[in-house]
């Protein structure tokens, strides 16, 4: 189990676009490990696997999403973000509708809406609501510049 690892596979993430970076090397890695999580989830719920596939897909997902909000969050927090409790809010809402499918999945079969809409809160998330700290940050000089 990788959930620990926050490094990227190597290839782009499936439904990764560049428009999602942020110019945060730590922040860009952890999302695209984000986006490799859901892939595998998407791809567990298509094809139809076990039960237990998708469950632990989803797991897994929980875990990062768990750790990537807590790093964002601590750093808003340093760094004296303005918008920082909107941003926590955002993430609450989204971690209980993950948990939400997370138990149905025990249940019920995940629909492929459902992995849908995790899809796209990440990305509506990441390019609107995630890149709106990066200035703040980036001003704050406290994070590393993408590596060359
Ligand atoms: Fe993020
Ligand atoms: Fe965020």
């Amino acid at each position: 189990m990788m959930v620990f690892a926050f490094k990227p596979n190597g290839k782009p993430p499936m439904g990764w676009t560049d428009k999602l970076l942020t110019g945060i090397h730590e922040i860009d890695q952890q999302h695209q490990v984000l986006f490799d999580v859901v892939a595998r989830l998407e791809q567990a719920v298509t094809a139809e696997e076990k039960w237990s596939a998708v469950h632990f897909a989803l797991v897994e997902l929980s875990s990062f999403v768990s750790i990537h909000f807590t790093v964002e969050e601590a750093l808003m927090r340093l760094h004296g973000y303005p918008d920082l409790d909107s941003h926590i809010a955002a993430h609450s809402v989204f971690a209980a509708d993950l948990a939400e499918i997370k138990q149905h999945s025990i249940r019920q079969d995940v629909s492929t809406e459902m992995t849908t809409m995790l899809k796209n809160w990440l990305v509506s998330h990441i390019g609107v609501v995630d890149k709106a700290y990066v200035p703040h940050l980036l001003a704050a000089a406290i994070v590393n510049t993408p590596r060359s």
